[in-house]
């Protein structure tokens, strides 16, 4: 999958003046079954997560509280996308090598996943992931 793929993706915002509400549902908001969500959270200063590639998981990823960065890198060029709405998000699409850093303190990372967690879908090493993108 190409850079140029992956987007930042508006969700529903209804605001309300008791506390404004977002989602996201199957068959809208983003382009594949969500099969598993997780999160993560207590990042301390100066941390990164991710650091790897998916040869098929596509992820879906909100910054539910604060803010941090994803760098997506096709091997050739790199984006950086700063999230720091709950009412948006990043389409991340398979085989791109991504992490995430810049966590602000309470930051929370909401990630939806197309695909049940499976060691064997990611590349975790640059090299094997360069070498990756040459074969496909
Ligand atoms: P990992 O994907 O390496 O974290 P990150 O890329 O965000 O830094 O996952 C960290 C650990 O958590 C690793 O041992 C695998 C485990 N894990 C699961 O068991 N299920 C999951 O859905 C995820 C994302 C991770």
């Amino acid at each position: 999958m190409k850079l140029a793929d992956a987007q930042i993706i508006q969700l529903p915002k209804i605001e309300d003046e008791r506390g404004n509400l977002s989602f996201l549902q199957q068959g809208n908001q983003i382009p594949f079954a969500i099969k598993r969500v997780y999160w993560i959270y207590d990042v301390p200063g100066g941390e990164y997560r991710g650091a790897h590639a998916y040869k098929h998981n596509k992820e879906f990823i909100v910054a539910l509280s604060g803010s941090f960065d994803v760098v997506l890198d096709d091997g050739v060029d790199k984006k950086v996308f700063s999230l720091n709405r709950s009412y948006y998000g990043l389409y991340v699409p398979s085989g791109l090598w991504r992490y995430m850093d810049n966590f602000s303190t309470n930051s929370l990372a909401f990630i939806a996943s197309s695909t049940v967690f499976d060691t064997a879908d990611y590349i975790r090493d640059y090299d094997a992931f360069l070498t990756y993108k040459k074969g496909t």
